[in-house]
Formats: structure tokens, sequence, C-alpha cells
């Protein structure tokens, strides 16, 4: 049973599989209503089963198609006023090889900063008119810092990470709370494609358990494992000749 503080209307972007799935399900509980979206329906309708002890809504649409975003955060917010809303899908892309075609950087930026934006917007006048509501950005620990073996995808998580500091102080007059979560490794369909060893890798399961008690708690930064955190804020204080030759070094997605 959720708690009386808990969230009781809750939406998810990119639920359909990895820490989006797992997060819908940390979520279910009787009495809360879920509102997920992904672009593909049959791992929705699996996600939405193993939510069943929730009332759950899915709704298949691109988080980049700004429009249909809008007007189904609107349905959702008048069906069920929303507590908490997490902009979670994100996409990553190869760059071994030749590198980082434009088509990718463009359609990285397009569903991790576009999309995010197109999640907290429609959302944020109806929770400043409530003076209350919480909004989660999945970022990651490689927006710490430019990754040279990923520069769309590190750019775009930093984006979204000084937006969501940015919006945390913007927002706290208005009774919003932000938080800004960066994972580090987690199993997840995008990891699968990953053929190099990645160092403190943990379940989507664990990842959802750390995200939704930093949320509870309404943590600025939820960064984690505290190792990898440890790393990469390390990694990133070091001067630019040393940091960008030894990231270079680091093995690159397929
Ligand atoms: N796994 C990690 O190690 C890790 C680390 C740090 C940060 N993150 C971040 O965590 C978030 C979730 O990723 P994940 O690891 O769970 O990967 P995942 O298993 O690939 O899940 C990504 C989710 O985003 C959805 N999605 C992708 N593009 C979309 C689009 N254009 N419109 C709507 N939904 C879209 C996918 O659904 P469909 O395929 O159904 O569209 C899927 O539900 C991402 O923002 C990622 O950058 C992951």
């Amino acid at each position: 049973m959720a708690h009386a503080h808990d969230p009781r209307s809750v939406l998810i972007t990119g639920a359909s599989s990895g820490i989006g799935a797992a997060l819908a399900e940390a979520y279910a509980q009787p009495g809360v209503r879920l509102f997920l979206s992904g672009r593909d329906a049959a791992r929705l309708d699996e996600v939405r089963a193993r939510c069943a002890a929730a009332e759950v809504e899915v709704r298949v649409l691109d988080v980049a198609d700004a429009k249909a975003m809008a007007q189904w955060i609107a349905e959702a917010d008048s069906t069920a006023p929303l507590d908490l809303v997490i902009a979670n899908a994100g996409i990553s892309g190869g760059t071994a090889g030749a590198g980082e075609g434009e088509d990718q950087v463009r359609r990285i930026f397009a569903v991790n900063l576009d999309g995010v934006l197109n999640t907290l917007w429609p959302v944020i006048p109806a929770m400043r008119a409530r003076k209350s509501g919480q909004l989660a950005i999945v970022s990651s620990v490689a927006g710490f810092r430019g990754m040279p073996g990923a520069p769309a995808y590190s750019a775009s998580k930093a984006a979204v990470l000084a937006y969501g500091d940015a919006l945390r102080g913007e927002l706290h007059a208005d009774g919003i709370r932000v938080s800004v979560v960066c994972p580090g490794y987690v199993v997840s369909r995008m990891t699968d494609a990953n053929d190099f060893p990645m160092p403190f890798f943990m379940t989507a399961e664990k990842a959802a358990g750390i995200i939704k008690a930093g949320l509870s708690a309404g943590r600025a930064r939820i960064a984690f494992p505290w190792p990898m955190r440890l790393i990469m804020t390390s990694f990133a204080l070091l001067p630019a000749c040393l940091r960008v030759w030894l990231f270079s070094r680091l093995p690159k997605k397929g």
C-alpha cells in the first residue's frame, strides 16, 4: 500500500524497458495511477501487466513529438493531477569507427534534450498553479563532462543536468521539487549494446530503488553508485589535456 506522502499520480517516459520499466514497477502500488509511455507497444503492454497493482495507462508516442507529448500530458493531468513526472526516455549511439554522424547527433539531442523539455513544460504551469509537484530528469554520470566516446550523449546529458539544477532553484518558490538523476552503468537495452566491461554494473531494479528513495527525500541530485560518482567527479576535475587523453582511450560503443 502507498504511504500518505507517496506520489499518487506518476508519469514516466521511456517506461517500456530498463530503468523506466523498473521505476514503473517500483511505483506500482494500490491507489497509484501510472501514465507510461514509450514507442514499443508490445513492451509497454508487458510492463503494464507487471504493474497491475496500480491503475495503469500506457501511450505509444515519441518524446520528440512536442505536440503529441503536450496533449498526452494534459490528458493525464486532467485525469489525475500529476504528483511526479519522470523524464526518463533517452538514447545513446555508437561512436566506434568513423565516430558520430550528423543524423545520430541530431537524433540524440532531439530525444535526450527536446524530449525532456517536451515532458516537463506541459506540466509546469499546472504544478505551479497547484503549488506542488515533483519533476525528475534522468541525466547520467556521463553528463559530468564531455566524453570523447559519446559526444552527443554526454552533451545532451550535461544540458539536462544543468537545466534541472537551474529549474530546481527557479521552481522552488512555486512549491515544485526538481531532482536530477545521474546513474552509472545499469542493466538495460541501452547497455546490452556495450561489449566492454562496465564497472559497478547494477540491475535496473536496484537503480529504481535508489532513484525512488532519492526522489522521496527530494534530493537535488541522485548520482549512483557512489564509486562511479566519485570516479566521474574526479575525472571531471582533471585538466583538459589529461582528461581528453584518458577518455579517448576508453572503449567505445559499437
Ligand atoms: N543504462 C545505463 O547504464 C544508463 C546510465 C545512465 C543514464 N541512463 C539513462 O537512463 C534512461 C533510460 O535508459 P535505459 O538505460 O533504461 O535504456 P533502455 O532500456 O534503452 O530504455 C530507454 C527507454 O526510452 C524509450 N525511448 C527511447 N527513445 C524514445 C523516444 N524517441 N520516444 C519515447 N521513448 C523513447 C525506450 O522505449 P521504446 O524503445 O519503446 O521507445 C525505453 O523505454 C535514459 O535516459 C538513459 O540515457 C542509462
